[in-house]
């Protein structure tokens, strides 16, 4: 065989976007959260985005800058630990530490999930929350979700081999992960697939022979993040050259290509 194969053109529009490092990585998210945040302000008069958890997020979104329309912006988050707010494992604390603290954003605007609360009511708080924040709206239709990707292919709070993977009606459930043995809150697939742009931010050695495997087949169903492929909306992954090392022609440095 000639020259290596390039991924197979993919069946919606996707984008990748390979980044030499986790810092230049961390740059770019930040950098489109800020064009799309002003982008959508000046076209709808508000911006509304769900942010990602985990531990990736934190160093883009500690760069996001503070000159912002951030009264015109609603923030919202993909998921939640059972764990109060000031906890460690919380993705909302990690996201008012290195964001929320520092930029001038009502607190009306901010729009938590209270996870401390017993799991069901959690759940249903939130997609009243959503309710209210989208009237009209069968399904809230983001402007960015921000995901990101753990090394079993799990996006938000969508594990493998749970309940929420079949959840097609409601906007926001608690999840048992076996697993972990908690039941997590998290946004359902006909959420996530009702975005605008959906951006997926991967960094990491660890996630490089998932990443791979999604990438070559976006309309399997083997891993939860494969669910995730908005009807009109546009999907783009960040990825950091160490995630993206066994992805066929995507080399290191700022590449993009659409398929
Ligand atoms: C969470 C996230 C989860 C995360 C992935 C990747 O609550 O943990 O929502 O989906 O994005 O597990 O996490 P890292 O960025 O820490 O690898």
């Amino acid at each position: 065989m000639g020259s290596r194969e390039p991924t197979p053109a993919m069946n919606h529009a996707r984008e990748v976007a390979v980044f030499p490092t986790a810092a230049d990585l961390a740059r770019a998210v930040a950098d489109e959260f800020a064009s799309q945040g002003r982008e959508c302000v000046a076209r709808s008069g508000r911006f509304t985005v769900a942010l990602a958890g985990g531990n990736t997020p934190r160093q883009a979104y500690e760069l996001i800058p503070t000159d912002l329309p951030w009264d015109k912006f609603h923030v919202f988050f993909g998921d939640e630990r059972p764990v109060p707010p000031d906890d460690a494992a919380s993705n909302y604390r990690m996201a008012r530490e290195s964001l929320l603290s520092r930029v001038p954003i009502p607190d009306s605007n901010v729009h938590r999930i209270c996870a401390e609360l017993e799991p069901e009511t959690a759940a249903q708080l939130y997609e009243d929350q959503l309710r209210e924040c989208f009237p009209g709206e069968v399904i809230p239709r983001f402007d960015l979700v921000l995901l990101g990707m753990g090394t079993d292919g799990h996006t938000a709070s969508l594990f493998p081999e749970t309940g929420a993977l079949r959840e097609r009606k409601r906007l926001v459930v608690a999840n048992w992960v076996e697993k972990l043995n908690q039941s997590r809150i998290t946004l359902t697939i006909p959420v996530l697939n009702a975005a605008t742009r959906v951006v997926f931010l991967v960094a990491g050695d660890d996630k490089a022979t998932v990443l791979k495997r999604v990438l070559r087949d976006p309309s399997g169903e083997q891993y939860p993040v494969q669910f995730i492929r908005p009807g009109s909306g546009s999907v783009k992954w960040m990825l950091d050259s160490q995630a993206a090392r066994l992805i066929e022609g995507f080399g290191p440095g700022a590449v993009t290509q659409r398929n």
